[in-house]
């Protein structure tokens, strides 16, 4: 069925994926948008809320390298989103002397115009970027220099905040969780069920629900979910001014990379992009069925708990890149969610069979830097507008809906460190 301007849209979840479709509906001229979550933006345990993200260029896939590129454009240039970005570079550093991904990624950004310059040494490195004086392990790799990071918090506030002004109704807690998709007797989605009042009626829903989906519709082939862990460890201003603008740098062997140390909380974070950690539970209390995925009905950043292999990682990474922080405390530390699919590729996509159901997602550890320009893309997918590219890229495979044999592991070679582990039960008890 046609979709008019003035028909209802709900979007049920407010991280980047879902905020950037709902607002660029709204410019498109849609009247009655609505979107649901489990709490207001930037949701405490939202994979789209953090002190910090990556923005970068560096990508070995063309696609996203241009995209990437467009997005880093608008990420220094529009009002809403720059006072956000902080353009510091971005240092990627392996120990092997020649590692193919940053080759490769040297040629892409000389193919779409980004700067960079290499180093062989990690006295070069510290001649160029004198913040990493500490670092005495050797390392050879490259400054991506159109890089940088954003606190990602403050941009995913600004985003809701120019939502509201837009008349982008928001509803959260009990009212805002979805419990289930509403249908009628053709399989058609007429709204969702909520956990507390009546169904929220729709004429269309887009499912924007990051790690939580496989909760509320069997994607097991199409997208899994791991858990990353994430430390903070709050510096004195002293230590935060050595520091200064650093670049965010990558150590390529281990995967843990560090952030430069927040402007006004002198809060350090290290973080590590690989394979993650899975859990096992069941989307409902009817289902045999067992997915890996954030609780739906609490908190998932609450416990400050990560497994003790990532916290030695992260001790010994603290260690090789900012001595200074090495020793100190945690301030916090959590677990946060990647959903995975099996390219990397996201999903913008009107579902196949339940009709007036569209679904963005699957950020695969690499989304947020999208922002500025994900709205665009995937309203062009819910448009019918959408490149012959984009559509491939983006489509939903629901005909993969039996999960595959091995995990779905997507690594375009960014991703370092240990394979995917499973949780045990003694580890899941603490989330
Ligand atoms: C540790 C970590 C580091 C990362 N680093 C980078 C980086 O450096 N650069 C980069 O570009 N990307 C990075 N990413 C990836 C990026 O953050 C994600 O791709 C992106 O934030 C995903 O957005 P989302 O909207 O899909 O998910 P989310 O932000 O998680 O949004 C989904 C929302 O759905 C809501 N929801 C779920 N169930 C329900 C329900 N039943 N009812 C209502 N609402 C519901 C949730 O509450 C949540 O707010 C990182 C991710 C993590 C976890
Ligand atoms: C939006 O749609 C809902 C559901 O049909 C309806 O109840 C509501 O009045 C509409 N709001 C506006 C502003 O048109
Ligand atoms: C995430 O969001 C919550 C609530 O909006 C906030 O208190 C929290 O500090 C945020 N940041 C991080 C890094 O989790
Ligand atoms: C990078 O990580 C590897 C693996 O943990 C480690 O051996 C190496 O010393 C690290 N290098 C730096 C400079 O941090």
């Amino acid at each position: 069925m046609p979709l008019n301007k003035t028909d209802p849209i709900v979007v049920v979840g407010a991280g980047v994926f879902g905020l950037s479709i709902a607002l660029e509906l709204r410019q498109r001229a849609y009247k009655n948008i609505t979107v649901l979550d489990r709490m207001l933006p930037p949701v405490a345990d939202g994979s789209s809320n953090d002190t910090s993200r990556i923005i970068r260029p560096d990508y070995v896939d063309t696609f996203y390298a241009r995209l990437a590129t467009e997005a880093i454009g608008l990420w220094r240039e529009s009002d809403l989103l720059k006072p956000f970005y902080h353009p510091t570079g971005f240092v990627l550093a392996s120990e092997k002397a020649r590692d193919e991904y940053l080759e490769h990624g040297k040629q892409v950004l000389s193919q779409q115009g980004n700067r960079f310059q290499s180093f062989q040494t990690t006295d070069e490195l510290k001649s160029i970027r004198p913040e990493l004086r500490d670092i005495t392990f050797p390392f050879s790799g490259y400054i991506s220099h159109n890089a940088g990071w954003v606190d990602a918090a403050g941009a995913v506030r600004a985003v809701a905040e120019r939502l509201g002004e837009l008349g982008v109704s928001f509803v959260t807690g009990p009212r805002g969780t979805m419990t289930s998709l509403k249908t009628n007797q053709d399989s058609q989605v007429v709204g969702v069920i909520v956990a507390h009042g009546p169904p929220i009626p729709a004429s269309r829903v887009i499912l924007a629900t990051g790690a939580w989906t496989n909760h509320y519709l069997n994607l097991d082939g199409a997208i899994t979910s791991s858990a990353q862990p994430v430390g903070f460890i709050k510096l004195t201003p002293e230590e935060a001014h050595t520091l200064g603008n650093m670049p965010v740098v990558d150590n390529m062997t281990s995967g843990c990379f560090v952030f430069p140390p927040t402007p006004d909380t002198h809060v350090l974070k290290i973080a590590r992009h690989s394979h993650g950690f899975e859990t096992s539970i069941a989307p409902d209390s009817q289902s045999e069925r067992r997915i890996s995925a954030p609780k739906r009905d609490s908190n998932n950043a609450a416990a400050s708990w990560i497994p003790e292999d990532a916290d030695a990682a992260f001790r010994k990474a603290l260690k090789q890149l900012v001595p200074i922080a090495a020793e100190k405390p945690w301030a916090r530390r959590r677990l946060c969610w990647y959903t995975e699919t099996p390219r990397g590729d996201f999903i913008a996509d009107h579902h196949p069979s339940l009709t007036g159901l569209f679904v963005v997602t699957g950020g695969a550890g690499h989304g947020f830097k999208f922002l500025p320009v994900l709205g665009r893309y995937t309203a062009d997918c819910f448009e019918g507008k959408a490149s012959e590219e984009l559509q491939r890229r983006w489509k939903l495979h629901v005909d993969e809906d039996k999960a595959p044999p091995g995990p779905i592991v997507c690594n375009d070679g960014s991703r370092r460190g240990p394979a995917r582990r499973k949780l045990t039960s003694v580890e899941q008890a603490k989330l």
